[in-house]
């Protein structure tokens, strides 16, 4: 290998098939993001229907991302593929697909968390965003407030103790009957909408919480969807439902972004950094990035991936496995993917 080495990452852990082709750390040379719209007649991900839609597409996308880097799939230096956590059947796609690869052409394979791998996706077009940093991920699946003092260090500040973030902005748009994904569609009518129509809780987050105290760093998302729906029914029995949509799209917005943002906060002052990098899907979230840029003030450094590199997607896979390779962290062939597959270096505060 001459030169940085050319990683082909694979993500498949959920709804989205993507590969890409990183030469160095920040250099994509080819991308590809395929997102399965078949769950959006189920209001949600049907994990049987992702494995067979990602088996379908998988190979196309493989070689898309390396016709568009130019490369063949023998010039590939190292595999990167997700290896969890996730949908099993979904996950072993991907690395089946990648075991092979490596396999049949002699080159490294590297199991990526797909969380850890959030953490990597702004610094793939944003050097900068590198530890030490507050680590924010907001997905369908997680809500992790991370203390990163270098990579391959993970203090794990706060988690979600039920729902994830995304997943309450999932189940609110279903309430409301927005359809799904819920997050874009929440963001776009609470614009028309008044955040401080409806006082919803902020849950984990009252004022007398100190540091040191359990909830002082989590989240809980869950009684949240739950006193929207109530509210719902309430609106619905008076009929005036259709009126308040907005309003209750905005107020529940308002109530997540709040929590979010002073939770990451009082990280920021814990460990003195106001450096924060966001990761996941729900990052893209206007309200959420503008509250927090506000929050951290002018000596705050705010990181937030660009759309592309927000969603589940080839090239953070690909960033994270370069890391791990650099560390030596090569998988054997035994390697399998694990739907609860435990976060590298990472330690409960
Ligand atoms: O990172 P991601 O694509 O998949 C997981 O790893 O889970 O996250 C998808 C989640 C969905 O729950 C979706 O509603 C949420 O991210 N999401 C948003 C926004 N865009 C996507 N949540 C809030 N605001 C958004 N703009
Ligand atoms: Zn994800």
């Amino acid at each position: 290998m001459s030169g940085a080495p050319l990683v082909l990452g694979i993500e498949s852990s959920c709804d989205e098939t993507s590969a890409a082709v990183l030469r160095g750390e920040h250099e994509i040379l080819g991308h590809v993001i395929l997102s399965q719209d078949v769950h959006k007649l189920y209001g949600g991900v049907v994990p049987e229907l992702a494995s067979r839609a990602h088996l379908r597409v998988v190979t196309e996308v493989v070689d898309a991302a390396l016709a568009e880097a130019g490369i063949d799939l023998q010039d590939v230096d190292v595999f990167g593929v997700t290896a969890g956590p996730g949908l099993i059947g979904a996950l072993l796609v991907g690395l089946t697909w990648a075991k092979a690869a490596a396999f049949a052409l002699g080159k490294p394979l590297v199991a990526v968390h797909h969380m850890e791998a959030h953490l990597f996706s702004v610094n793939v077009e944003v050097p900068e965003a590198r530890p030490p940093f507050i680590g924010l991920l907001v997905s369908g699946g997680h809500t992790m407030l991370l203390w990163v003092p270098e990579w391959g260090r993970y203090e794990l500040l706060g988690e979600t103790r039920d729902d994830a973030a995304g997943e309450a902005f999932d189940k609110v748009s279903k309430i409301l009957g927005l359809g799904y994904p819920g997050g874009p569609v929440i963001q776009r009518v609470a614009r028309d909408g008044d955040p401080a129509a409806f006082a919803f809780p902020r849950p984990m987050l009252a004022s007398n919480q100190r540091p040191g105290d359990d909830d002082y760093f989590d989240f809980s998302f869950s009684g949240l969807k739950t006193a929207v729906l109530a509210r719902v029914r309430e609106l619905e029995a008076g009929g005036r439902l259709a009126g308040e949509v907005a309003n209750l799209a905005a107020s529940f917005q308002a109530a997540v972004t709040d929590v979010l943002v002073e939770k990451t906060l009082r990280a920021a002052e814990e460990k003195g950094c106001r450096r924060v990098v966001l990761g996941g899907a729900a990052a893209a979230n206007q309200a959420l990035r503008s509250a927090l840029a506000e929050g951290l003030g002018p000596d705050g450094e705010l990181y937030h991936p660009s759309p592309r590199l927000a969603t589940d997607n080839g090239a953070m896979i690909a960033r994270a496995a370069l890391f791990h390779y650099q560390r030596g962290d090569v998988a054997g062939l035994d390697v399998t993917a694990r739907a609860d597959l435990p976060f590298p270096g990472l330690v409960k505060q």
